[in-house]
């Protein structure tokens, strides 16, 4: 399988990158992913947004991929070399300061970003769907900037670990009582009929399906309010589900081992399940151009 390396398509085996790269060195960069279904880019406008955002934040240089079109022929070839064409996928994209002696300033002006790209087979978890998943709650000890997507992934992935050690599909940060988010998804809870969430802040990474999904809940006639449910809250909800590119919606039925709503998924969820599913369907495929 090949991956995309600085202007080159080379086998993943091969690829290689310095070790001075500030990615590597500082965590300096940033990434994206897109699901892909039967070729196409899901959301693909949304996410190439997200990542020049993201690039805008952190000063990166802004390289030449950065381009809906440039990302889409980018994806579109790797698929075709990988044979990930039909059926799904997922398109990974990261984007680093570059490669320079070490310091924590900035390199000097003109050193060209790194700019990597893969795809990867992916099979959506219908089953769990079905049943309901759990999680766990883990503190949000991340920084003020949860909003941009940056390759510093360190307290996320301990806070997936400690979920993964109980046994549990996610873990729901909490920050100061309120739940912000999962370590790599969005956390909706529905009260009342109406569907909450934390506000798209710095606190949170406003997720390419959370968007999605509040307008597939606007078009359903469900009422959505972005304020966070607290911790003492949570208990109570009548659902609660994640949302993410990997997860799309999943209705989450234990929290710490406490039953949530009816234990199983509720009407809100499976609505919704069944419109971003719809919407998926109809992803157009890349184009090469
Ligand atoms: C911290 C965090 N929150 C939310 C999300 C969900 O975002 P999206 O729906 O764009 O995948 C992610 C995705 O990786 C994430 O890392």
């Amino acid at each position: 399988m090949s991956v995309y390396l600085n202007g080159s398509y080379v086998p993943r085996e091969s690829a290689t990158v310095s070790v001075l790269d500030r990615g590597f060195v500082f965590g300096d960069g940033i990434y994206e992913v897109w699901r892909v279904v039967r070729g196409g880019l899901f959301e693909h406008e949304r996410h190439v947004r997200r990542l020049v955002e993201g690039a805008e934040a952190l000063r990166l240089t802004r390289p030449a991929e950065l381009s809906r079109r440039a990302l889409e022929t980018m994806a579109a070839r790797l698929l075709a070399d990988a044979g990930l064409q039909a059926g799904e996928a997922t398109f990974y994209v990261q984007v680093t300061r570059g490669v320079a002696p070490r310091t924590h300033h900035f390199p000097p002006e003109g050193t060209p970003p790194t700019v990597f790209a893969m795809v990867n087979p992916f099979s959506p978890p219908e089953a769990l769907r079905v049943s309901g998943a759990t999680a766990v709650t883990v503190p949000d000890v991340r920084w003020h900037r949860c909003n941009v997507k940056t390759i510093q992934l360190l307290p996320n992935a301990m806070a997936k670990q400690q979920a993964q050690e109980r046994g549990a599909l996610e873990a729901v940060l909490v920050r100061d009582g309120v739940v912000t988010e999962g370590s790599h998804t969005n956390v909706m809870a529905v009260v009342g009929g109406t569907i909450r969430t934390h506000p798209a802040n710095e606190l949170i990474l406003a997720g390419v399906t959370r968007a999605v999904v509040l307008e597939l809940a606007a078009e359903l006639g469900i009422a959505v309010e972005e304020r966070p449910v607290t911790l003492d809250e949570l208990w109570g909800v009548d659902e609660l589900f994640l949302t993410g590119t990997t997860t799309d919606v999943m209705p989450l039925v234990r929290v710490d081992d406490r039953v949530i709503g009816g234990g199983t998924s509720g009407p809100v969820s499976r609505a919704l399940i069944a419109a971003l599913h719809a919407r998926m369907d109809a992803t157009p495929v890349s184009k090469i151009e």
